[in-house]
């Protein structure tokens, strides 16, 4: 019987490519992808340090997997832990003093060194630490792509240099690199092969990404526009996304390509953080509300049926009440399609973190309800505004109901639809005909596929 392995996935995009990727890496070695924990041999949390909840997650679950590992040494069995990720990033040291029940810790940049680290486990026992930054060779040692449904990942870039004062990021997952054009070309067109439809492009600051174009193309340095028109040449693909994008990093080249390239989505996740340009500066943002604002205009121009969405922060450090009516102001401004949104959490080792006149716990509950509730409200709206509308629909699963299938509009919301199997993994026309709280649903229009 093969082996098998249990990855659980916590906190951003990137991880769950990541996860992906690692599952990949070991299908080699004879593991299988195992449902639940309960009979895995290996056990992989693939976690995230974002905020202190996603990181106390992980110790719980390292709680319950500890009495599964003992149940299983007292039966003769064995079950191995390994901790990925940017808590293994950040608290390497710690996670291998507190569990011991964990065999392994690595960090997002040295995950392609897991076959080696479950061979050194099983040989030697004891903990294993592994937290390098070794961006490129972890690309190159990645075992072929396999596609899961007609929408994948890809990540082109990783890590960021923007140190804004509450976040972990550059310090989990490095200094900004980004992939090669020719890499990230040759997974695209491996995922196409495999009936991929749409892609979207992943890093932390996505839109700093930039590379030598590839051989015999002109120009010095490539910009994420580029890449993205390159990509739509690829046969196969429809949809073009990228995430996550930072305002200071959104150039002419990448404005001109939304509003020109058809197979790049009309969505946009720009986070801004907040709308009071004392609290920007105190973030490090690097802009202000108003550079923001201008930024919206100008893509609104190139790409008038843009839908955007973003994330905020509320109760950083001497956020006053005026600062947070600032940020409702600049949500109103703008008008989300979707948001995320989240109360400030003290990160060890941030700048933030030793900040005077940190807020209230019961503040921020309080101005995340506020925020929330309309950030709600523009989204309901936006969903309401799409009543009549004809949307091409990339369908990637069935629905819950018999003879329904589940697929998403351009502007990323989920819709439910009466249609065959078949068209699984095609994209069709749908009129939109009725709204729920979390989704669309319509009926299809006319037979075969619409330009996406
Ligand atoms: N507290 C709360 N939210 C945070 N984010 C990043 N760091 C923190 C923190 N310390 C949010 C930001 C970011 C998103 C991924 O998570 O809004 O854009
Ligand atoms: Fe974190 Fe700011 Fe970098 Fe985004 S841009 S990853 S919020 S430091």
């Amino acid at each position: 019987m093969g082996k098998s392995v249990f990855i659980r996935t916590y906190g951003c995009q990137m991880n769950v490519y990541d996860s992906e990727r690692m599952a990949g890496l070991l299908k080699p070695l004879g593991y299988g992808v195992a449902d639940t924990p309960d009979a895995a041999d290996l056990v992989i949390l693939n976690t995230c340090h974002i905020r202190e909840k996603a990181a106390e997650k992980v110790y719980s679950e390292l709680g319950r997997l500890k009495r599964m590992k003992e149940a299983r040494t007292k039966a003769g069995g064995d079950m191995k832990i390994a901790v990925a990720g940017c808590v293994a990033q950040a608290e390497g040291a710690e996670i291998t003093a507190r569990a011991p029940q964990v065999d392994m810790v690595v960090g997002p940049q040295a995950y392609h060194r897991l076959p080696e680290l479950i061979a050194r486990a099983a040989r030697d026992g004891g903990d294993i630490l592994e937290t390098d930054f070794a961006v490129d060779e972890k690309f190159d040692r990645l075992a072929e792509r396999k596609a899961d449904g007609p929408s994948a990942f890809l990540t082109v870039q990783e890590g960021c240099d923007k140190f804004c004062t509450f976040c972990v990021v550059p310090y989990t997952r490095g200094a900004e690199v980004s992939r090669r054009v020719d890499a990230i070309v040759a997974e695209a067109r491996a995922l196409a092969a495999q009936s991929v439809r749409e892609i979207t492009l992943l890093g932390q600051n996505v839109n700093a990404w930039t590379s030598p174009p590839p051989a015999g193309a002109p120009g010095e340095a490539w910009g994420l526009g580029e890449l993205c028109r390159h990509l739509a040449k690829i046969d196969g693909l429809d949809r073009i996304r990228f995430t996550t994008s930072h305002p200071r990093d959104m150039d002419d080249g990448l404005i001109a390509a939304l509003g020109e390239e058809e197979k790049l989505m009309p969505y946009l996740h720009l986070p801004v953080q907040a709308g009071s340009d004392r609290v920007l500066k105190a973030m490090n943002r690097g802009h202000t509300a108003e550079h923001y604002l201008r930024l919206i205009e100008r893509i609104r121009a190139a790409r008038p049926d843009i839908a955007l969405s973003g994330d905020f922060i509320v109760g950083f450090p001497g956020e006053t009440s005026e600062d947070f009516e600032a940020t409702l102001a600049l949500v109103e401004a703008v008008g989300y399609a979707s948001a995320y949104s989240f109360k400030y959490s003290r990160r060890p080792g941030t700048p933030g973190a030793a900040m005077p006149k940190q807020v209230a716990e019961a503040e921020k509950d309080d101005r995340l309800a506020r925020l929330q509730a309309l950030l709600e409200r523009q989204r309901q709206a936006f969903n309401a505004a799409q009543l009549g509308a004809i949307l091409p629909v990339l369908f990637e699963k069935t629905g819950r109901h018999d003879g329904q299938l589940v697929g998403r509009s351009p502007y990323l919301q989920s819709v439910h639809v009466s249609a065959p199997q078949s068209m699984l993994g095609s994209i069709a026309p749908v009129k939109i005909e009725d709204t729920t709280p979390n989704a669309l649903a319509g009926v299809l229009v006319g037979k075969g596929e619409a330009a996406a």
